[in-house]
């Protein structure tokens, strides 16, 4: 396609919130630096008109890597017995609140790998009391599929937010990175029964994982498109040298940024975070998404004892500017391309369409 159409497209996608299917595929195999880079341009001009130069922070303690399940791709799968398992104390979880609060966090993020059922009771109980110690604070949940019984326990306990990708909605991909008794159905089930729960519900995928093809891409797009998530959370895959894949290629940061514009312009007042992930396989990755419309960063604040064991994947950012210490080295970041930290929650909501 010629460069004026590929530039059209842009352009309806950005009017329209919507193209044809063949029109998202020709965005992803166009490899036009012009055409990207006003792609880029149009999503950042978009965020822009709901958010302003602000960035959403969000901070991130990573709650256990402990996980009864064996996805091929993760690093802290059952399976893989080099991993030193912690569970952190709720002294642990709300001393890590303390400290983001301090620094000025109005979200905090507890993610983990999926606990046995019977420690369901303690995170409603753990929900509860970052309730009610910061009650002008966010609290998102992002720790895999649960009983509906339990994500309404939770949600009753206060919690506002939950993250849980779907991987793939190619039921045949997603069985390429679970095992069998991992399905696609109750995944979609879990972000059903979420969103009727009425929290703010956010999904995504990897890009580049294994087996995964542009089809793959586009039928995520399709779901994403019509389930309307709140949060879009897309990472490039990147292996872990003890997991099946541990010698699978990386996924691509530039791939990466194109959907994080695509899905911009699909939803103007999306949050869609630059993830630590693209910043693991690209230094300058977090900048790189945010200029190609991304808004929110998820800064560690789990204790520093930790933070080695929780590796998802090889190599990822765990120091300076992805460590919530490092606010003032974000700060610095955003700066020189003319963006600063908004401290505020950000909700969904809260967020007014005038673009
Ligand atoms: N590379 C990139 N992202 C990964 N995740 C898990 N393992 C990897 C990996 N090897 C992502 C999954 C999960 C999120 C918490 O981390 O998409 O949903």
């Amino acid at each position: 396609m010629h460069v004026a159409s590929m530039r059209e497209l842009v352009d309806i996608l950005r009017a329209e919130r919507h193209l044809e299917s063949s029109s998202y595929k020709a965005l992803l195999e166009c490899d036009n630096e012009s055409v990207v880079a006003y792609l880029h341009e149009q999503a950042r001009e978009v965020a822009q008109g709901v958010f302003g130069r602000g960035i959403f922070v969000r901070g991130l303690v990573e709650l256990t890597n402990v996980c009864h399940n064996d996805c091929y791709y993760c690093g802290i799968r059952k399976s893989n017995s080099n991993v030193e398992r912690y569970i952190l104390t709720t002294e642990q979880v709300l001393q890590s609140c303390q400290q983001g609060y301090e620094l000025g966090f109005r979200t905090f993020v507890l993610q983990g790998g999926e606990l046995p059922r019977d420690k369901a009771q303690w995170l409603v109980e753990l929900v509860s009391e970052i309730r009610q110690r910061w009650s002008d604070c966010a609290i998102t949940l992002s720790l895999g599929e649960w009983p509906r019984e339990v994500y309404e326990a939770l949600k009753h306990a206060g919690a506002d937010r939950y993250l849980l990708r779907h991987e793939s909605h190619n039921a045949e991909h997603y069985a390429k990175l679970h095992p069998a008794d991992m399905s696609l159905t109750n995944r979609l089930q879990c972000l059903t029964w979420l969103k009727e729960l009425g929290y703010q519900v956010g999904t995504g995928i990897m890009v580049g994982s294994p087996w995964q093809s542009l089809d793959n891409i586009m039928e995520d797009i399709e779901f994403i498109e019509q389930f309307k998530p709140q949060m879009i959370g897309l990472g490039p895959f990147v292996p872990q040298h003890d997991t099946p894949f541990g010698k699978s290629a990386t996924g691509s940061a530039a791939l990466t940024c194109k959907l994080y514009s695509i899905f911009r312009l699909m939803f103007p007042n999306a949050l869609i975070p630059s993830t630590t992930a693209i910043n693991t396989i690209d230094t300058n990755g977090r900048i790189k998404g945010i200029m190609a419309g991304a808004n929110v960063v998820m800064p560690n604040l789990s204790p520093a004892s930790v933070r080695s064991n929780y590796a998802l994947y090889d190599g990822k950012a765990i120091t300076n500017a992805e460590a919530a210490e490092g606010i003032a080295q974000l700060e610095t970041q955003l700066a020189t391309i003319g963006y600063h930290i908004d401290w505020s929650r950000g909700d969904f909501n809260q967020c007014k369409i005038n673009n």
